[in-house]
């Protein structure tokens, strides 16, 4: 193979690359214009976590990958809950706080997955509702913790991302309605 042709091979595939990572920082920045919460940052980093990212070309791809990144999400934050739960030294407070948010948060996968099945049959409403009931989950969960003093959400970087990534979600699918 000539030099040229590799170089040019090169060139073609870095631009593949630059045209599809560019899908996602710019639809990162358009949804932090429309919602200043959400973190330009944190959409990119933790959307670039998911491989199938780097093969959106388009928003609608970027709402599958942001729910399926949720789910997992979901998934870790209830094992973060489970090893929570093995301390026998809880208080029952926080214990029965723990229960309830680890309910939640493990309805909340399926209840995403559910969402993305709308959203692939172009339901967006149903999309929408169950994006939003995952979102409240994370919000209902933490909201806990506050209802009594001096208790301290053991949860609440937890939150903070699976909040923000279904806000992310939510802003996505509002793009792709446009
Ligand atoms: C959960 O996290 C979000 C995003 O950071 C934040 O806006 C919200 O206030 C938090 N919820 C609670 C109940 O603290």
């Amino acid at each position: 193979m000539s030099n040229s042709l590799v170089s040019s091979i090169v060139f073609f595939c870095l631009l593949i690359v630059s045209v599809r990572s560019d899908v996602l920082s710019d639809s990162c920045r358009e949804v932090t214009k429309d919602d200043p919460t959400i973190n330009f940052d944190f959409c990119v980093s933790t959307l670039e976590g998911n491989p199938k990212a780097k093969s959106a070309t388009s928003v609608a791809d970027l709402v599958k990958v942001a729910t399926e990144t949720a789910i997992s999400n979901s998934n870790s934050i209830g094992s973060i809950i489970t090893k929570l739960l093995s301390n026998k030294g809880l208080e029952p407070y926080v214990r029965s706080c723990l229960q309830d948010c680890s309910e939640l948060y493990s309805d909340a996968g399926p209840i995403l997955g559910q969402g993305e099945q709308a959203f692939e049959g172009k339901d967006y409403g149903t999309a929408n509702s169950a994006i939003s009931a995952a979102l409240d989950a994370a919000t209902t969960c933490e909201d806990q913790f506050k209802e009594k003093e001096g208790v301290v959400s053991p949860l609440t970087k937890e939150n903070n991302s699976f909040f923000q990534l279904n806000a992310i979600s939510l802003a996505f699918l509002t793009m792709v309605q446009k």
